[in-house]
């Protein structure tokens, strides 16, 4: 490896708008030197209408994989010749192995999600659940809901609401499942809704680095200590949500650990090996703490 002088080099991409604010590289870069594999991963920010043409350079390059984030999740299905049966019933990807020129997608959001939340699994089946967001993490968290906690409820809220009424009929003829509602984010209309929730989920963008002190919800009265709430935004690890839920007695998580398992499923489909995932988040949250 030492000697190659990168000739032998594989090249791992993520694609998104913005991906400054990503852990992506760090994680996935020491990651492939904790396990001495030839790999490099590079970010690149490409806007939705370069999608198309950023994939065929990809393939042309003979790049082997990439991550996919905001805001081309969805999009970028359109453009692949194969779909995990996970992400297939999603309808979002965030990673993809390319072999032979042929593009796969994945869904490795999901494992990122049970990893966070599979602890409170007895407590979450049959209650009612809050997401926030329509895009491709409130998706991942829709499938994974229904497939594994079995809630009595979903309230789909976001900023436009003709997307989360979009999920509801989605997820209905993917999965059908009945129990799923739509609402505008609109916080004082909501209270009852999230109050009554054993768990909220925060899927949406707001709050993300560097707009840090926007909150989706910014009543208290929303928030009590008998609940679970998954801020999914990693960067800052402590979003104004996390710390109004958490004044309120909540029991509250970040999107580290989901961004960690993510990104280890993603590791594990494009070179076979295992992320050393302990190691991994140490080195992680020294980054985060310099
Ligand atoms: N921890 C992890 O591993 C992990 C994994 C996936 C995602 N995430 C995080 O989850 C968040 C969403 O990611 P995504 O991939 O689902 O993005 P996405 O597909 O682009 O969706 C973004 C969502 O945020 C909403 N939104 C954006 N700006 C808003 C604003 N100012 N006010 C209200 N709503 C707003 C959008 O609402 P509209 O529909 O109205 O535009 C949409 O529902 C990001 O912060 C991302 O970093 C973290």
């Amino acid at each position: 490896m030492k000697n190659s002088f990168y000739t032998n080099t594989k090249l791992i991409g993520l694609l998104g708008h913005p991906i400054k604010q990503s852990y992506s590289p760090f994680i996935h870069n020491i990651a492939f030197q904790f396990r001495e594999l030839d790999y490099i991963y590079l970010p690149f920010d490409v806007v939705t209408d370069d999608l198309e043409n950023a994939l065929n350079g990809i393939v042309a390059l003979g790049m082997n994989g990439l991550n996919v984030t905001i805001p081309h999740k969805v999009k970028i299905i359109d453009y692949l010749d194969d779909l995990s049966e996970e992400s297939s019933m999603i309808g979002a990807v965030n990673t993809i192995t390319i072999e032979q020129g042929s593009l796969k997608g994945y869904n490795t959001d999901v494992h990122g999600i049970l990893a966070t939340l599979n602890q409170f699994k007895n407590e979450i089946i049959g209650e009612k659940v809050s997401i926030i967001g329509a895009g491709g993490g409130a998706r991942a968290s829709i499938f994974t809901l229904i497939r594994y906690f079995k809630p009595k409820e979903i309230n789909i809220i976001n900023r436009t609401l003709q997307r989360a009424e979009t999920l509801q009929v989605y997820f209905y003829d993917k999965m059908r499942f009945e129990h799923l509602n739509s609402a505008e984010l609109f916080p004082p209309d909501l209270i009852e809704t999230l109050n009554s929730s054993k768990l909220i989920i925060n899927a949406s963008s707001v709050g993300m680095y560097p707009v840090t002190e926007d909150s989706p919800i910014n009543l208290e009265e929303a928030f009590h200590k008998d609940q679970i709430v998954f801020d999914m935004v990693y960067n800052p690890t402590e979003t104004k949500l996390l710390s109004l839920a958490r004044m309120q007695g909540a029991n509250v998580f970040g999107g580290l650990k989901m961004l960690v398992h993510q990104a280890a499923k993603s590791f594990e489909l494009w070179t076979g090996e295992e992320m050393p995932i302990e190691k991994l988040s140490q080195s992680l949250e020294a980054m985060i703490k310099k």
